[in-house]
């Protein structure tokens, strides 16, 4: 999924699809950030294949966070996210959060999920904030090191099941 026409800015940072000629500045940023980082091939899909979609946050002089969506029917999964370290509790996370959520409910999808270790308590604590609940524990999901994965779960509103 290509989202050449999603580009708006708040405040600083400007939210915008992500294009090829990114992904080597994101490659190395998800290098640094993660223990094991995706490839770049894994991006190039974001940017090329369909169902898939990627978004960068940008100051005026550099690319600080990304994003990564994918679109199957009424599903929708938040596939990466990760902010610079020295651009984090900034809400840049969240205003990419946001425009998937607006990508996804947008085009028709019931819930968003994504997977998480249950060591990242930052991450837990974003997606906690907003609005995402545990599904259930899927055992031995990561590599380097290996470790369960959290899976959760947010209804878009009008489809959010009776408890
Ligand atoms: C998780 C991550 C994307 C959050 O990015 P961010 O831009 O700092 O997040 P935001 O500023 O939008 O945070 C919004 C809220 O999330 C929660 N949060 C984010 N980081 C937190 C932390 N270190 N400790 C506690 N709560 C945190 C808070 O509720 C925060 O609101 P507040 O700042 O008003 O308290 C960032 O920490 C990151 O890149 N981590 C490494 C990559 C990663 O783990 N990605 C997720 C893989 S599943």
């Amino acid at each position: 999924m290509n989202n050449g026409n999603v580009d708006s800015k708040t405040g600083q940072v400007t939210i915008r699809a992500m294009a090829e000629s990114d992904l080597s500045t994101i490659v190395t940023m998800e290098r640094e950030i993660f223990s094991d980082p995706w490839p770049r091939s894994a991006f190039l899909d974001c940017v090329t294949a369909n169902g898939w979609g990627g978004l960068v946050a940008e100051t005026e002089s550099e690319i600080i966070g990304y994003a990564c969506y994918l679109i199957v029917d009424v599903e929708s999964h938040l596939t990466n996210i990760a902010v610079a370290p020295e651009h984090r509790r900034k809400s840049v996370a969240q205003q990419l959060l946001d425009r998937i959520l607006s990508i996804a409910d947008g085009s028709g999808c019931e819930f968003i999920l994504l997977e998480v270790r249950p060591s990242n308590s930052e991450a837990l604590a974003f997606y906690r904030k907003h609005g995402f609940r545990v599904l259930y524990q899927r055992p031995n999901y990561y590599r380097r090191p290996v470790e369960d994965a959290v899976v959760m779960v947010k209804y878009f509103e009008r489809n959010e099941p009776a408890t």
